[in-house]
């Protein structure tokens, strides 16, 4: 397995690959990867099957974090890291300094934005959130030129956002969207779990108790189920442990992601809580 930390070793690489018809599955990442990232990692090279090529990239990306959210202290172990994916039979970990992704910082000014799906919800609470997402994955695939990239479906409208901007643009790549991973107890595996010290992981679950609930409301109850009503009763119920907060919960169309009024089978749900200063986010097919 090979690290490469510049653009251009990366570029020549995946140039090679493309020269002799090699296939190439990614995996970008923030790193500190967990058990959700190594079953991409698996997806990936199962895409690619025999001969092909896996890379993972690891880059905590400025740009999608706003001024107050947590770019400093976003949990990393580069070591560890690059264990698990010599372990996953990663061919190429990619990983750029800020130097490498954006030189002569004040100096950037190329941005990719997608101007409908990434609206509401995520995009609602963080405005210059997908801008940064969609900027830095059109970088990456123009570095890393992958057949495949997969992407986790914990960060449902991300995949959807990234899907649309490969679609619009006409990246030869296909974005596929791997599983969830969930704890035991039904937590979405993510970096951000790493925060969540004594009560406030028990109190994390009520995302997925949240997504249980109304998935419950939808099989049994006869009878138009509001989306305004759930919302209330939800926050209701989310807010009953003492550390969470919500930030949003939404209902709507799972592929043009405009909210519904009525929530049906086949209505997507997300949703993101603050647990303590925690945010964490999770969704479901209802
Ligand atoms: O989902 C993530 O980890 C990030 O948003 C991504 C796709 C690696 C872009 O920085």
């Amino acid at each position: 397995m090979r690290t490469v930390k510049s653009v251009r070793a990366m570029q020549r690489q995946a140039l090679a690959w493309k020269r002799s018809c090699v296939r190439v599955g990614f995996v970008p990442t923030m790193g500190y990867l967990h058990e959700g990232h190594l079953s991409l990692i698996r997806q990936a090279r199962q895409l690619v099957g025999t001969g092909g090529k896996v890379v993972v990239s690891i880059y905590v990306n400025p740009a999608q974090f706003g001024p107050r959210e947590d770019l400093s202290k976003y949990p990393r172990d580069f070591t560890r890291d690059v264990q698990n994916c010599r372990k996953e039979r990663v061919d190429v970990v990619f990983a750029p300094g800020d130097e490498e992704m954006y030189p002569h910082d004040s100096r950037f000014s190329t941005y990719v934005t997608e101007e409908m799906l990434s609206k509401g919800m995520e995009g609602a609470s963080r405005p210059t959130h997908f801008r940064g997402v969609t900027t830095v994955v059109a970088k990456l695939f123009n570095v890393v030129l992958p057949d495949f990239a997969v992407f986790g479906a914990k960060d449902y409208q991300q995949a959807a956002v990234v899907q649309r901007m490969a679609r619009d643009l006409n990246f030869p790549v296909r974005v596929v969207v791997g599983q969830t991973h969930r704890e035991r107890d039904g937590l979405a595996m993510s970096s951000r779990n790493k925060y969540l010290k004594g009560p406030l992981r028990s109190q994390a679950v009520v995302l997925w108790r949240a997504i249980q609930k109304v998935k419950e409301v939808v099989r049994t109850r006869s009878g138009t189920i509001s989306a305004q009503r759930l919302k209330a009763d939800l926050k209701t119920f989310i807010e009953s442990e003492p550390a969470a907060r919500l930030d949003y919960v939404e209902f709507f169309h799972p592929e043009t992601l405009l909210p519904a009024r009525k929530v049906t089978p086949g209505t997507h749900m997300a949703l993101a809580v603050f647990i303590g200063s925690t945010r964490l986010i999770d969704n479901a097919r209802l």
